[in-house]
């Protein structure tokens, strides 16, 4: 059974513009749904499938098994180089992100990414990955506590929550996911509960994001992506929150444009992208009601121009 269903797949097809007989990367492949889009649809020369969870990757590969063209690796995006190099892949036609998290991590797994379960605290996608969100929450001080809720989360009641973070793993470590949701329903007055949004929800994304790097990973990552792209390739991302949008439109506006929102200029970055999305790219209203994950995602894409 599939938990996932691929973000705006008709836009993803039209704006990466797949083409039989072309090379794509799917850099985050979760349970596959994207990559069985493309292959479903066009007989692509190749499809490489990365995901840095083993177990999703497998769930892909049990669902992808009937088509020949795919390689499935199981790593980190920002390895993206590395794994050209070793896999020896000469042209790539388009780089798919479709950022953040499967609904599998949600639901299906007990890595306690969901508040709605009572599970270890842990949010590591991988298991090589040294710092999970039980060590930031017991381990940290709280200075470096509240720099994490705020920068991920921008959660306004981080003061108030990490003060109670505080108090409590002073009589005992904070072990699960139950334990922080209910330590943060109870700091945060009902009156200010947003509609909608829960209200651990803003911590429990500053907790993913810092645990699996993810920020840092996708600034890496788009950076190495024109370097591996071959000329008229594409990068089209997914994001789901204002942190990872902000990155990417930045990103293509500094490879364009030649300057970023400082403001600075780099000249030397001027054209080698052209920018397909003035603006990014929404689900409509018919996918958000049948996608809840639809609605905070946003498409953007460029293209390659200078290699
Ligand atoms: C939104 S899901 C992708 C869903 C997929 N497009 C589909 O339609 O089924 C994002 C996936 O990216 C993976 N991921 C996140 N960061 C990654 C990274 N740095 N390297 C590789 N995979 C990553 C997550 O494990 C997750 O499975």
């Amino acid at each position: 059974m599939y938990y996932h269903k691929p973000v705006m797949p008709a836009e993803v097809l039209k704006y990466l513009a797949v083409t039989a007989d072309n090379v794509y990367i799917d850099c985050t492949t979760g349970e596959g749904g994207h990559s069985e889009l493309i292959l479903k649809n066009y007989k692509v020369k190749q499809l490489i499938c990365i995901e840095q969870d083993k177990e999703l990757l497998r769930i892909a590969e049990k669902r992808l098994k009937e088509y020949s063209n795919v390689l499935f690796i199981n790593g980190n995006f920002n390895d993206l180089k590395n794994i050209v190099i070793d896999h020896k892949i000469r042209k790539i036609d388009g780089l798919l992100f479709d950022l953040g998290l499967s609904m599998f991590h949600y639901k299906g797994s007990s890595k306690g990414f969901s508040f709605e379960q009572d599970v270890k605290l842990d949010m590591r996608l991988n298991p090589s990955i040294k710092v999970s969100a039980y060590d930031i929450i017991n381990l940290y001080s709280d200075q470096e506590l509240r720099k994490t809720i705020w920068a991920y989360g921008e959660e306004r009641w981080t003061n108030l929550i990490v003060k109670q973070i505080v108090k409590k793993r002073a009589r005992a470590h904070i072990r699960t996911t139950g334990e922080l949701r209910n330590l943060i329903e109870e700091t945060v007055p009902r009156k200010f509960w947003k509609k909608g949004l829960h209200p651990a929800t803003r911590t429990f994304q500053a907790l993913r994001i810092a645990v699996n790097q993810e920020l840092f990973n996708l600034e890496e990552v788009l950076k190495d992506s024109i370097k591996v792209l071959s000329k008229n390739g594409r990068i089209a991302v997914i994001s789901y929150h204002s942190l990872e949008d902000r990155i990417v439109k930045n990103f293509f506006r500094l490879y364009s444009k030649g300057y970023d929102d400082t403001g600075m200029e780099h000249q030397d970055n001027k054209g080698i992208l052209k920018v397909l999305t003035k603006k990014p790219i929404k689900a409509d209203a018919g996918e958000i009601r049948n996608n809840r994950s639809a609605r905070s995602a946003k498409l953007r894409c460029a293209q390659l121009i200078k290699g």
